[in-house]
């Protein structure tokens, strides 16, 4: 469909980066079903034509955080089984799950109590989600007995496995990922049904996390979860560029400043250029001077504050620069975890922090 106005920024998505980092998964983790974390629209990405390409690829399940996200996919007709990964919020959230076919996540006693007041021919699809040390969703690991007792006086309930999360996988000599699979494997020794334990960084780093299933989220999407090497050290592809362009160019005499607070001030003359993106975007406003963005293939720096609709860039390394010219904030070429490290952030935040005001692609 043609547009009757140029989009301002675009932040287009490679679906076959995404399909090459499941396979990607596979290799990893050969033995392992696949559940691709898709929430927050698929951290940024696209939930319904992310979930498509998923899918056509054969994952094995989807994983969203709420209702709310499951919905938009299975009204977009896909199939592929959806685990909610904060459970239900009601009873009427429950049956919802329920004629949506979706898995539910069940992490508390209340939760449990609520699904109980459903008829007990219910078709609930259920994982049990245990706390093996972080602290924020699961039922404590010395519950697991109790739990597979209510799932054999409860012939209905169709039971997917076990999950916990790991709190510190992307720290490779931090011992509290070993302790966490330790007590998940110990409390689950005698019981029966899949488990599931790693996210992008567990399966990655920690082969004792590629069990039954593995979630990953961030590296589908081409983004390193650790902090030691980039993406493609991990031999994943980028899915997803952020580009705007240059609306205006000046010429700066010496000592004069350039953008709020005036916080860059030229120290000879300079050319620089202003790029229509901004905090309203979702460019971090902590992206610091001498942060790179890649102009016609070569870095350059911002300079000054970054501001609601527009950052300011030198563009002394680039005489050729033009109104008009790309500017690429993220993708090939300028990895996003480079960018998020300059904003003082993830690679999680800058993907989510995308604002409805970019254009997503998809090709
Ligand atoms: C329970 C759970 N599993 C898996 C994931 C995927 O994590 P990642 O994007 O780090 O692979 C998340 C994301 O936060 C999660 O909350």
């Amino acid at each position: 469909m043609s547009l009757p106005y140029v989009p301002r920024v675009t932040a287009t998505v490679d679906l076959s980066a995404i399909r090459h980092n499941l396979a990607r998964v596979r290799e990893i983790a050969p033995q392992s079903q696949v559940m691709a974390a898709i929430k927050a629209d698929a951290y940024g990405h696209g939930a319904v034509p992310v979930a498509r390409a998923l899918a056509a690829a054969g994952v094995d399940a989807l994983a969203v955080a709420c209702l709310e996200e499951a919905l938009v996919l299975r009204d977009a007709a896909i199939a592929t089984p959806i685990a909610l990964l904060e459970g239900v919020l009601s009873l009427a959230e429950a049956r919802l799950a329920v004629s949506q076919d979706l898995q539910i996540v069940v992490h508390a006693p209340w939760q449990l109590q609520l699904l109980q007041q459903l008829p007990p021919q219910t078709p609930l699809q259920l994982w049990f989600k245990l706390d093996s040390g972080m602290h924020r969703l699961g039922f404590p690991v010395s519950a697991a007995a109790a739990l597979f007792e209510m799932l054999k006086a409860n012939p209905a309930w169709q039971f997917h496995g076990w999950i916990t999360h790991l709190a510190c996988a992307d720290e490779a000599d931090n011992p509290m990922t070993s302790v966490q699979i330790s007590a998940f494997e110990t409390a689950l020794k005698n019981l029966a049904g899949p488990r599931s334990i790693a996210n992008s960084a567990g399966l990655l780093a920690w082969p004792q996390a590629r069990v039954d299933w593995v979630r990953p989220g961030l590296m589908l999407y081409g983004a390193s979860p650790l902090p030691d090497k980039t993406g493609s050290d991990l031999g994943l592809r980028p899915a997803m560029r952020v580009e705007s362009r240059l609306i205006a160019i000046q010429d700066l005499a010496a000592g004069e400043s350039v953008g709020y607070g005036a916080t860059f001030r030229a120290t000879e003359p300079m050319r620089i250029g202003v790029v229509a993106v901004g905090y309203a975007d979702g460019i971090h406003r902590m992206l610091p001077s001498g942060a790179p963005v890649l102009v016609d293939g070569v870095r350059v720096p911002v300079i000054g504050r970054v501001s609601m609709d527009m950052i300011s860039i030198d563009l002394g390394a680039l005489p050729q620069a033009q109104i008009n010219d790309a500017v690429r904030l993220w993708g090939e070429g300028l990895p996003v975890e480079e960018v998020a490290k300059w904003a003082g952030t993830l690679a999680y935040e800058l993907f989510c922090g995308l604002t409805n005001r970019v254009h997503l692609l998809h090709s």
